[in-house]
């Protein structure tokens, strides 16, 4: 069996995408406007949330999402282990960023932990829950504790596309919540992120805040009466605008959603039969890595397909001492990055799945912290393992990647 090397994932793009970018390259209108309205309005739908507004990227989405909610010079909870851009934002609207411990079985925010932080600090304004390679955080509850605090709830649903609680999709629980459309998300526009909201408030101030702060967007300008005049800038705001060539590309990928998400989910599948058929040394392979956990009534988007390396139980249990915990990280540490080398040689990518926050220099040195602070985050970024995932792999590839995986487990394991 050929196979080339294998990527971690691949947009699903066809001609559809490249005749919608023409289209709009042809008509003369290239930024924000009636390719960008279509794609609120279809990204609404699918969602079901009330109101959407296009911006950048995700990042810029939750950045307005702070300054919208005038969440700002104060102090945001955040996840330990999600992308940098989470804690970032917070950082760009100079509020302190107080990490929390995750749960290792869903990679989300550990929701005891929540409760314990805001109780001993009054002073919390906001926590940006993540909904982690495409799985929903315990949304019902951390919005019920938010209440409890009187804290707003912005999620970071960048991988979340396809999420689900009891058929609401995500986003749609806490105050607002920012998708992201770059390549590696589950549908994309290149560059590209989607705010959703039910408040009608905060959706007047999020379209104002992504255009300069402009009462009324350009295209609206443009097609009608006094276009030579430049309107009213109540607010400061920021060029965080999607243009419409992106918009296009969003709207096609739309139209496959439906077929991506689904052959998304029958690849993991076929993984999680293949963890769970497979055996070294007569125990399953699922015995070797912790495979992705989805609780009753939810619906997993798997934007990723993440595992957790490690056959030593005691990882797990709060009964050994924290230096033994960080001995046996890094013992397996060692290990999962020899797995994920010997695929890279044999042409099948990997990646962790994200990282610790908490452990990257800025956030380390800014806030002083260490690895075990925060030690379920470490664990996941230690010994997290992404696999490759996108609707177009073929059958000989997928059986590749798990030959692959069988042969490097026998001989590094
Ligand atoms: C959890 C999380 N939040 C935020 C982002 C930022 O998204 P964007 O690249 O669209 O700004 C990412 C991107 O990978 C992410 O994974």
């Amino acid at each position: 069996m050929v196979v080339k090397k294998i990527p971690i994932t691949l947009p699903f793009i066809d001609q559809s995408e490249v005749d919608a970018v023409s289209e709009v390259i042809r008509s003369g209108w290239l930024v924000q406007g009636p390719k960008t309205k279509q794609f609120e309005d279809l990204f609404r739908e699918f969602t079901g949330s009330k109101y959407a507004v296009a911006v950048s990227s995700c990042t810029t989405g939750l950045h307005l999402c702070l300054e919208a909610l005038s969440i700002v010079n104060t102090k945001v909870i955040v996840p330990a282990f999600t992308f940098v851009a989470t804690a970032n934002v917070v950082e760009y609207t100079n509020s302190q960023v107080v990490f929390c411990d995750i749960d290792l079985n869903t990679f989300n925010i550990e929701v005891n932990e929540l409760r314990n932080i805001l109780e001993k600090d009054k002073s919390i304004k906001a926590v940006i829950p993540v909904n982690l390679f495409g799985l929903c955080a315990d949304l019902p509850e951390i919005v019920k504790i938010a209440k409890d605090y009187g804290i707003k709830v912005i999620e970071d649903c960048a991988c979340s596309f396809g999420g689900y609680i009891n058929d609401i999709h995500s986003g749609n629980f806490g105050d607002c919540g920012c998708f992201s459309f770059h390549p590696r998300k589950a549908i994309t526009t290149g560059e590209g992120g989607m705010i959703v909201t039910n408040d009608r408030e905060i959706y007047e101030i999020l379209i104002r805040l992504r255009n300069h702060g402009a009462e009324v967007s350009d295209y609206h300008r443009h097609n009608n009466q006094y276009s030579f005049l430049l309107p009213e800038y109540n607010i400061r705001g920021y060029n965080y605008r999607m243009t419409d060539i992106q918009a296009s590309i969003g709207i096609s990928q739309l139209k496959k959603a439906d077929y991506i998400l689904k052959s998304r989910s029958q690849i993991v599948e076929r993984y999680v039969n293949f963890f769970r058929n497979n055996f070294h040394k007569g125990r399953s392979l699922d015995s070797y890595f912790r495979l992705p956990l989805v609780p009753s009534g939810y619906r997993h988007g798997y934007q990723s397909f993440v595992v957790l390396f490690c056959m030593d139980e005691s990882l797990f249990s709060s009964d050994i001492d924290i230096d033994a915990k960080l001995e046996i990280i890094s013992r397996w540490n060692v290990k999962r990055n020899e797995i994920m080398y010997e695929l890279e040689k044999l042409g099948v990518s990997t990646r962790q799945g994200t990282h610790s926050v908490h452990t990257l220099g800025y956030y380390k040195r800014k806030y002083g912290l260490r690895p075990q602070d925060f030690v379920n985050s470490y664990i996941a970024d230690r010994l997290s393992i992404s696999l490759p995932l996108f609707p177009q792999m073929t059958d000989d590839e997928f059986l590749f990647i798990c030959d692959s995986l069988l042969k490097v487990i026998k001989v590094i394991v």
